[in-house]
């Protein structure tokens, strides 16, 4: 039972690690592609081209940031400032999972 569990968990986080190296590629072009017009998106960018935009680092580095909480800013109803872009949950959790690789 034991050895059981131990390889479902086991393959779980294989699995999970599979799609997520995935899921950063895609998240990477997507936010070069929507996102990068206002947001620094990029690694060692400091400057976003829309000020008042937090560059993706600077989202990354927030304390308690984490891929819910990146789910709820990107899937809410209205932004006060950020004009409503419609992702979808694939755009989010991708995009999402880029972001928190810029965490240092
Ligand atoms: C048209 C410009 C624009 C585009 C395009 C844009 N953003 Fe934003 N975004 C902003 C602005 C301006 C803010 C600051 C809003 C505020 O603080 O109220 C912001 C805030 C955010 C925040 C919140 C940061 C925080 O710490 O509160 C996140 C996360 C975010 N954007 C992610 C994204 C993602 C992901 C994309 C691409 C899918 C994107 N944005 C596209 C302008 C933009």
């Amino acid at each position: 039972m034991r050895v059981t569990i131990a390889s479902i968990i086991t393959g779980t986080i294989a699995v999970a690690q599979a799609v997520q190296a995935q899921d950063i590629h895609e998240g990477r072009q997507l936010a070069l592609e929507v996102c990068a017009a206002c947001h620094a998106v990029l690694a060692g960018q400091a400057q976003s081209p829309k000020a008042e935009a937090p560059s993706f680092e600077a989202v990354a580095a927030t304390p308690g940031m984490t891929a819910m909480a990146l789910n709820v800013w990107l899937t809410a109803e209205d932004h006060p400032t950020m004009p409503n872009i419609t992702l979808s949950q694939t755009d989010v959790r991708d995009v999402s999972a880029y972001i928190l690789t810029l965490r240092k």
